[in-house]
């Protein structure tokens, strides 16, 4: 990066560099502060839905998704004052209260988040538990643990183009579907596994590591029919 590219600005009273075209939370990062973060992965585009990378910006009234932010020179940015990381716990308390216990999965990127930020208990009640899709041979599908990121889509859209999965239905009741709403055994995913590398709740993960105890194993059900894979471990 050159000198004269470089975007000055302050970051929790530290000043950073940011490249052209990095967002607050990349400078951040890459300087060495992590900034919690759900709905944006590197490599996708950045979404900003999740809003738990909210930060303080100097001269704003409301709060902005550093995701999505470009810094400009000078700005004063505060990641970790006491209204953003009130924010921040909000955001992962409400997520978190979306995931009834039963379909968290302890090491996943929203339980790295809620634990270091000292989200412990939500206070809201969760959804009731939706039955997980185990219809595709190498993929399960836990929709208990899903907060709508759409880091999956993405994934799927942009790292595959292959645009198998999308949201449907509306508020509380939005879920991500597959095609139009088929089993996703069903449908026209190949199994190249980029929605699971992408999912930060363990919602999309290994058919064989749900836990058998959602979906009892008579329920399974197992398409015949090939789909052609892209998976690099699958030929
Ligand atoms: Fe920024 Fe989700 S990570 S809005």
């Amino acid at each position: 990066m050159n000198a004269t590219d470089r975007i000055r600005f302050e970051l929790d009273g530290r000043d950073i560099d940011a490249a052209p075209g990095e967002s607050i939370l990349q400078a951040a990062r890459r300087a060495g502060t992590d900034i919690p973060h759900l709905c944006y992965t590197d490599g996708l585009r950045a979404d900003g839905n999740c809003r738990a990378c909210v930060v303080e910006i100097d001269g704003e009234r409301v709060l902005a998704p550093s995701c999505c932010r470009a810094p400009q020179p000078g700005m004063k940015v505060k990641a970790a004052s006491e209204r953003a990381r009130a924010s921040q716990r909000m955001v992962l308390e409400l997520l978190r209260a979306d995931v009834p216990a039963a379909a968290e999965k302890s090491d996943s990127e929203l339980a790295h988040w809620c634990e270091a930020l000292g989200v412990v208990e939500p206070r809201f009640t969760p959804r009731t538990n939706p039955t997980p899709d185990r219809s595709h041979p190498g993929i399960a599908v836990d929709f208990a643990a899903c907060i709508q990121c759409t880091r999956c889509l993405r994934a799927c859209r942009e790292e595959q183009v292959n645009d198998v999965i999308g949201l449907a239905r509306r508020g509380a009741d939005t879920a991500i579907v597959f095609d139009f709403g088929d089993p996703m055994g069903d449908s026209s995913c190949v199994g190249c596994g980029e929605c699971v590398q992408a999912c930060p709740t363990g919602a999309l993960l290994p058919a064989t590591l749900l836990d058998v105890a959602v979906a009892p194993a008579s329920a399974a059900y197992r398409p015949t029919r090939q789909v052609d894979s892209l998976c690099p471990y699958c030929g």
